[in-house]
């Protein structure tokens, strides 16, 4: 079971969401409503999970928000609430999330506190100007503190899809939202890992990852390949350019008068290839997006890419892959494949890293 405790601060409107968060990764959830709390946020948003007291002693504690007189108490070893005397009874992971206005944050007194809690084994987690972080990084700090069967690796992702320019305003790409590579970005860290997205033009940055924003093939291959030095795992989620125009012009290329115009092409390298041969200790996982079937497609990259796992959906199938935020898919390993049916790309996320998971234990077995 989880505590959290709800301070009263305007982040107090983000513990519903992490509450629901915390539960959807499966543990049990019970809130502590702080004095005054409720003037931000009532006890029926927690449909049933508030408490005046545990019932049962929770594996991790969280703050959130918490206010800079909550770190004070915190600090100084204050009791005088059951989640402050929880905090002295040793209960970790410890999270609080800060939430004060921008100058308070930055007060001597308050970064003193923020250092000793640090220092006395609480992760303190400081947002933008003061304003408490997102739903989605107080839960996740949570979860990686508590560990998981990803908990002490690093894992690379690659999300979104490449952009090669043409010219100065035109380029030549692939229809990826980045969906699928932020949703394995974001269950990785549920599952305790160390997360670093390499994003090709992808729209919204996932939250507790460190996130390396890229455009073109060069640019992910560079990342990547850098990148992968320092990792334990990659997820190979974007779809990459296989060609790029054999020459962008400086500026805007005319219409004029033209009735047609060639565009020469040429071929890219293979990112995932290159990976395999300058880290070879790295496990990786690619993805076969096919129109048609993909298992037979999945099982020949697999062996032709020197991938551990490969991903293999079938495009032609509506409702799925691209763009959707469901998608169905075949895992297939050196040691055979598994069916997962059409679900969230979270699900499958899960899936596909929970079989990541296994493999990393089997081989260090
Ligand atoms: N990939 C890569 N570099 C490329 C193309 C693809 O690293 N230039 C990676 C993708 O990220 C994916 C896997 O390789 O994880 C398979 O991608 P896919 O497009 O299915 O394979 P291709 O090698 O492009 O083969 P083909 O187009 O012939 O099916």
């Amino acid at each position: 079971m989880i505590l959290v405790s709800v301070g009263p601060a305007p982040g107090a409107l983000k513990a519903p969401e992490i509450c629901a968060e915390l539960e959807d990764s499966g543990h049990e959830v019970q809130v502590f409503l702080e004095p005054h709390a409720t003037v931000f946020v009532g006890p029926a948003s927690f449909e049933g999970r508030v408490v005046e007291k545990p019932t049962a002693r929770p594996q991790a504690l969280l703050f959130a928000p918490a206010t800079p007189a909550t770190l004070a108490k915190l600090a100084r070893g204050m009791s005088g609430s059951p989640a402050l005397d929880l905090w002295l009874d040793a209960i970790r992971p410890a999270v609080a999330a800060l939430d004060a206005d921008a100058d308070t944050a930055a007060h001597p007194a308050v970064l003193q506190n923020v250092r000793d809690l640090r220092r006395a084994g609480c992760q303190v987690l400081l947002g933008q100007d003061g304003a408490m972080v997102s739903a989605l990084e107080a839960a996740n700090a949570v979860l990686g503190g508590l560990g998981g069967p990803l908990s002490g690796l690093r894992v690379l992702v690659t999300a979104g899809g490449t952009r090669e320019p043409v010219d100065r305003v035109r380029v030549v790409s692939n229809r990826s939202s980045g969906k699928m590579g932020r949703a394995v970005a974001r269950e990785a860290v549920r599952l305790g890992a160390e997360v670093t997205v390499v994003a090709a033009n992808v729209e919204e940055r996932e939250p507790g990852v460190q996130w390396v924003p890229v455009e073109t093939y060069a640019e992910l291959e560079e990342a990547t390949l850098w990148l992968a030095r320092e990792a334990d795992a990659l997820v190979m989620a974007a779809a990459v350019s296989d060609f790029t125009p054999a020459k962008v012009e400086e500026g805007k290329i005319r219409r004029g008068g033209k009735k047609e115009m060639d565009l020469k092409l040429v071929a890219t390298g293979d990112v995932l290839k290159a990976v395999r041969g300058s880290s070879p200790g790295l496990f990786v996982v690619g993805f076969a997006a096919t129109f048609g079937d993909p298992v037979d497609d999945a099982r020949e990259k697999l062996e032709s890419k020197g991938a551990d796992l490969m991903v293999g959906n079938d495009i032609s199938l509506s409702g799925s892959g691209f763009g959707s935020d469901e998608n169905e898919v075949h895992v297939v390993g050196k040691g055979g494949e598994r069916f997962v049916p059409r679900a969230s790309k979270r699900e499958v996320a899960r899936e596909i890293l929970d079989a990541m998971a296994r493999e990393i234990g089997d081989k260090e077995r």
